[in-house]
């Protein structure tokens, strides 16, 4: 079966004032696929994923969602299509874990509040922190705030999940955690697109690895002996 493309991007181009961050960057994202970016410190990965939900507007090019231009799309609309997963986890930190997960989807989705609790408890159960479902962002670990922010993301049914250095601030121990739910989305069928630094962990489960540079996105060839499949 031929996948839907979900995403098209088309020379794209973006700078801050005279300062060229990147510019001709192409890439096809089809429904289902894990595409990892990888790059030095401060290339544009950050900018880049801000760019494909308007957190930041490109100078050139297109970007086309579902073959409709993201401009075209309420800004809500398309933040729902497109969630955003960053580095720290941006949890509401006077909200209990329940109520971070239940805002958008009585909120944005207009779903009724006991449906929303009902999916939220769900979806604390897949991640195993039901328990901590009244607790305050403050009161978890830095790797249960980011399986929060996952389910979160999850919870509003985007088209795409963008990563932006998920596991960056965690120490060893709590990556793992992280780790195993984002392998768990791609399993799932998911759409994701992860900026990473655990190459070997990105190598496992992307479709494709990109590297960003000043001039686009090269297409990153799998060493020998290991599968980018
Ligand atoms: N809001 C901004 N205004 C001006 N320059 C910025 C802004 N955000 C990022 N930059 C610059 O753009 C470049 C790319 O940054 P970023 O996308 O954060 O890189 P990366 O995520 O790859 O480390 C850097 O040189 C950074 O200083
Ligand atoms: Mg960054």
């Amino acid at each position: 079966m031929k996948r839907e493309k979900v995403l098209k991007i088309n020379k794209v181009g973006k700078s801050y004032g005279n300062e060229t961050v990147f510019r001709n960057v192409s890439l096809e994202v089809k429904k289902g696929e894990i595409i990892s970016i990888i790059g030095r410190s401060g290339v544009g990965k950050s900018t880049f994923l801000k760019c494909l939900n308007r957190l930041e507007e490109i100078d050139s090019g297109e970007i086309l969602l579902n073959g409709k231009n993201i401009i075209d799309y309420p800004v809500t609309e398309l933040r729902r299509r497109i969630g955003f997963v960053f580095q720290d986890y941006n949890l509401f930190e006077n909200l209990t874990v329940l109520e971070n997960l239940t805002i958008g989807l009585t909120q944005i989705q207009k779903i009724e509040k006991e449906k929303s609790i009902k999916m939220a408890t769900n979806i604390l159960k897949e991640i195993d922190l039901l328990e901590k479902k009244d607790k305050y962002p403050e009161e978890l670990s830095g790797g249960q705030k980011q399986r929060v922010a996952i389910a979160r993301t999850i919870l509003m049914k985007p088209d795409i999940i963008l990563l932006d250095e998920p596991t960056s601030a965690l120490d060893e121990e709590m990556k793992e955690s992280v780790l195993n739910l984002i392998s768990q989305l791609g399993k799932e069928d998911m759409t994701l697109i992860i900026v990473s630094h655990e190459i070997s962990f990105i190598q496992k489960i992307s479709d494709k690895v990109y590297k960003l540079n000043k001039n686009g996105l090269e297409l990153e060839k799998p060493k020998k002996g290991e599968k980018i499949c």
